[in-house]
């Protein structure tokens, strides 16, 4: 600051203080300078691409998300169950050209397995017992936009077939029809399976593996995230007390044990295990709060 004005602020300061004013000089100088530099929000937590982490691993994953989103090939996400990798697939959507078309995910595992031809392909009316009317399918919905094929290791082998043929072509037939469409998707598929070794077992093509898997994003399990369990316990905590309408922390002795604690459904268990605790605790989660084996750490 210039002489000339710390001169100014000097006299101001005497004349308040001869008024007997100075008290409420000094109240208004600390509010204004609390509105000039604000203190940072206690709630912030180090985030990117909606994935919460800090971890050396985390900041690959985004990376790879920044590189691979707008170059738009397909994308394998591999991590354990509880890891994020829905997340990341939504990710890779909002950060391509194709934000704004749909984004569309197909759980492999939930579908029965006659019924996923005509869920990903649409199908015609009469096609089958229970084809009531012509239906669209995953694939023709997305057109433009993104198609997330979640669990893709339970996807039967005789399933795997035709959507190859998709992917080689660029165009799929409706369940019943002999009629072909052009379908313009990006493909991002998720397992934690390990399906290199089940190609080599035979239970997952192997050409339907390469055509999936040009890029693969590994998330890594919760446990190998130093640093992790803490900011996404404070992120979760946020949120569950917005929810609730009450405050809601976590008292030392207890991140100490979350942060010990092996996480074996990782990010979505964290996740559950705030959100049981939060039912007990008042406002300050303890160890008391943790369930059985977090607090013994068996
Ligand atoms: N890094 C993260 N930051 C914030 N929330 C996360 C993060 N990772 C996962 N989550 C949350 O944890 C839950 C599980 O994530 P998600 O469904 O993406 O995992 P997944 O790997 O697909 O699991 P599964 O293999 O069981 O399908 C979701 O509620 C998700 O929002
Ligand atoms: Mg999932």
């Amino acid at each position: 600051m210039s002489d000339e004005r710390l001169a100014r602020l000097r006299a101001l300061v005497d004349e308040a203080r001869a008024a007997g004013e100075y008290e409420a000089l000094a109240a208004e100088w600390r509010a204004l300078a609390r509105v000039a530099a604000p203190a940072p929000a206690a709630g912030e937590v180090p985030r990117r691409f909606g994935l919460v982490g800090d971890s050396p691993r985390m900041h690959a994953v985004y990376d790879l998300i920044a590189k691979a989103a707008p170059a738009q090939v397909a994308v394998l996400v591999h991590g354990e169950t509880g890891t994020g990798k829905e997340l990341v697939a939504r990710a890779l959507h909002d950060h391509s050209p194709r934000k704004g078309k749909p984004f569309l995910a197909e759980n492999c595992a939930a579908v029965p397995a006659n019924l996923l031809e005509s869920e990903l392909f649409g199908h015609v009316k009469g096609s089958f017992t229970g084809a009531i009317a012509d239906r669209k399918g995953t694939f023709v919905s997305a057109d433009g936009g993104t198609v997330f094929l979640d669990e893709i290791g339970d996807m039967p082998l005789e399933m795997q077939a035709k959507l190859l043929r998709v992917l080689q072509d660029g165009e799929v037939r409706p369940v019943g029809s002999n009629q072909v469409r052009k379908v313009d998707v990006r493909l991002v598929a998720a397992t934690n399976k390990d399906l290199v070794a089940m190609c080599g077992r035979g239970q997952f093509r192997e050409d339907l593996y390469y055509r999936l898997n040009v890029i693969t994003i590994e998330l890594p399990p919760l446990r190998e995230r130093p640093g992790d369990v803490a900011h996404l316990a404070r992120f979760f905590l946020g949120r569950i007390a917005d929810e609730l309408g009450r405050p809601l922390e976590l008292d030392p002795a207890a991140l100490a044990l979350l942060e010990g604690w092996t996480w074996p459904g990782n990010v979505r268990e964290l996740e559950n295990e705030l959100r049981r605790a939060a039912v007990f605790a008042d406002d300050v989660i303890g160890p008391e709060e943790l369930s059985p084996n977090v607090r013994k750490g068996v």
